[in-house]
């Protein structure tokens, strides 16, 4: 049986009391498994991913993390319980460099095993490391989206939404 790692069941979550922007989203996703959320702009997609980070209230439904019900857990904690978010917009520090970036996203990793955890993310992303001392601002648009996925990536999450 494969192993579910994030379900997500009937979550209603918005910004505003009694104005739901999600309702009734459900999802199942299990080890290994890539899941995509569809929906025309302004339709709640990241809403929703954002309501499972704990950044946007939930007013309905749970959150599970293997197992574990994080519906309640605030978005500080995420990281440490093994779920990673890329913001869809403002997701690296523009006026430091591509390693500082994916220096300071290193938070709870072990001191000794950053600097091999950073080689892995070049290894995985190599347009970042001609870049490394580059101010990540000046990085193209794909680039910045492959350093906000290595910064959120480097903490080995569970789930990374
Ligand atoms: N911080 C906020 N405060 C109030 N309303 C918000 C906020 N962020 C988003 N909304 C509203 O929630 C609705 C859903 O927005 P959301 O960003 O979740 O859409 P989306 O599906 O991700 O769209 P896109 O495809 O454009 O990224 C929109 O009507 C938007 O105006
Ligand atoms: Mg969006």
């Amino acid at each position: 049986m494969s192993e579910i790692v994030l379900e997500v069941r009937d979550l209603e979550a918005g910004y505003e009391p009694g104005v739901p922007i999600v309702r009734g989203a459900s999802i199942t996703v299990k080890k290994g498994e890539i899941v995509v959320v569809l929906g025309p702009n302004g339709a709640g997609k990241s809403s929703f991913i954002k309501a499972i980070a704990g950044l946007v209230p939930i007013t309905g439904g749970t959150v599970f993390l293997d197992g574990k019900d994080i519906t309640a857990a605030p978005a500080h904690t995420m990281v440490r319980l093994g779920l990673a978010f890329v913001p869809q917009t403002e997701n690296i520090f523009p006026l430091m460099s591509v390693e500082d970036n994916l220096r300071v996203a290193c938070g709870v990793l072990e001191r000794r095993e950053i600097p091999a955890r950073i080689e892995e993310m070049y290894a995985a992303f190599p347009d970042l490391v001609r870049q490394r001392r580059t101010a990540a601002g000046n990085l193209s648009g794909g680039q910045r989206q492959m350093l906000a996925v290595a910064r959120a990536l480097i903490v080995h999450p569970r789930v990374l939404v």
